[in-house]
């Protein structure tokens, strides 16, 4: 199990020009971990104080990889809820969703749960048992709430990334976080299938919220989620999963088609993507293979936890 880890970064947390511990390169210079810059700014070398352009390409920790040496056993084509498709394009299907749906997914998550998302996510950071001083990487963390709570959790001594491969998710997230005055969060697009920005043996925590079925090639996540956790470390996957009562399910897979996409339209303008996302629920691996896939990239006491008759479920496992 972790242990806490009072970093020296902590004391020195007004120091414009600081590192982070876990980063395989420095965020560009003059921007406190990159927080006073936009995401779009800092792709384009863009320097946000000055107006000017700056060369801070060897400086920028890569991200938005396309998908190449890495992608384990998927094949030519790939699902994108229930349509098949070349597996290099579901990526770009997926970012169109959360381009599509940022600016309204917050509002979109409580009305769709009734609220209950919010459950579901403390529930995930009980389990989690993060503790002051730790480092924790939330993976595809779009709007920050597992972030949010995580900041104030770890306190000053510890730090927290707020990760996600969609630029327009993570500027919400950011803007949320900072305007609620979380000064120990970095805001690093990356992509889960390779977490390349983040050096390995980095993290007591790993979690990814509401994620893992968006990502293409799952095997080469669980793999890089393995890569960057400290030994010790524990990665949590809160997920849709497979409910456990058929009664339940009929209900569910009635409400999922009918009521989120005309929920989509009227509050998104989107139906497409809400038909998405019961589409790719359905799709997702149910509780038992997930937790395969977890040992079979080397997780050790993996367990998991249904919510909401297994509506969603709680995954969790340790790197020893
Ligand atoms: C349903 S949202 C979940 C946001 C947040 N974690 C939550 O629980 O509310 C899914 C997020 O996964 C992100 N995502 C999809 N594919 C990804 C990938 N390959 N790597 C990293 N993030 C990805 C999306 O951009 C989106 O922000």
């Amino acid at each position: 199990m972790s242990s806490d880890n009072h970093n020296s970064d902590s004391q020195d947390k007004n120091n414009q020009q600081k590192t982070s511990p876990f980063l395989t390169e420095s965020l560009p210079q003059g921007t406190p971990q990159g927080q006073q810059q936009s995401l779009e700014q800092l792709s384009n070398g863009t320097n946000a104080t000055a107006g000017t352009s700056t060369d801070t390409s060897s400086a920028i920790p890569k991200y938005n990889l396309p998908r190449g040496a890495n992608t384990g056993n998927v094949g030519a084509t790939t699902h994108f809820g229930y349509k098949t498709v070349d597996s290099t394009e579901k990526e770009q299907k997926v970012a169109e969703v959360f381009h599509s749906v940022a600016s309204k997914y917050d509002l979109m998550n409580d009305l769709m749960s009734f609220g209950i998302h919010r459950l579901w996510k403390r529930f995930a950071i009980q389990m989690s048992g993060v503790r002051r001083g730790q480092q924790v990487l939330d993976i595809a963390g779009g709007t920050g709430d597992l972030a949010k709570v995580f900041s104030r959790e770890v306190g000053e001594t510890g730090h927290v990334v707020l990760s996600d491969i969609n630029e327009s998710m993570l500027n919400v997230g950011r803007d949320r976080l900072l305007d609620a005055g979380c000064t120990n969060v970095d805001f690093v697009l990356a992509n889960a299938e390779t977490l390349e920005p983040f050096a390995d043996n980095s993290f007591d925590l790993v979690t990814i919220s509401f994620g893992l079925r968006n990502v293409t090639d799952k095997d080469a996540a669980l793999a890089a989620m393995y890569r960057v956790l400290k030994p010790g470390g524990r990665l949590l996957i809160l997920e849709f999963s497979k409910p456990i009562f058929e009664p339940l399910s009929k209900l569910y897979d009635l409400y999922s088609f009918t009521a989120l996409p005309v929920m989509g339209k009227l509050v998104a303008n989107d139906s497409e993507s809400y038909r998405y996302l019961a589409e790719s629920i359905r799709m997702h691996p149910d509780q038992h293979t997930l937790k395969q896939m977890m040992q079979n990239a080397g997780f050790a006491q993996c367990d998991y936890h249904n919510l909401t008759g297994g509506i969603v479920a709680v995954h969790r496992g340790f790197k020893l």
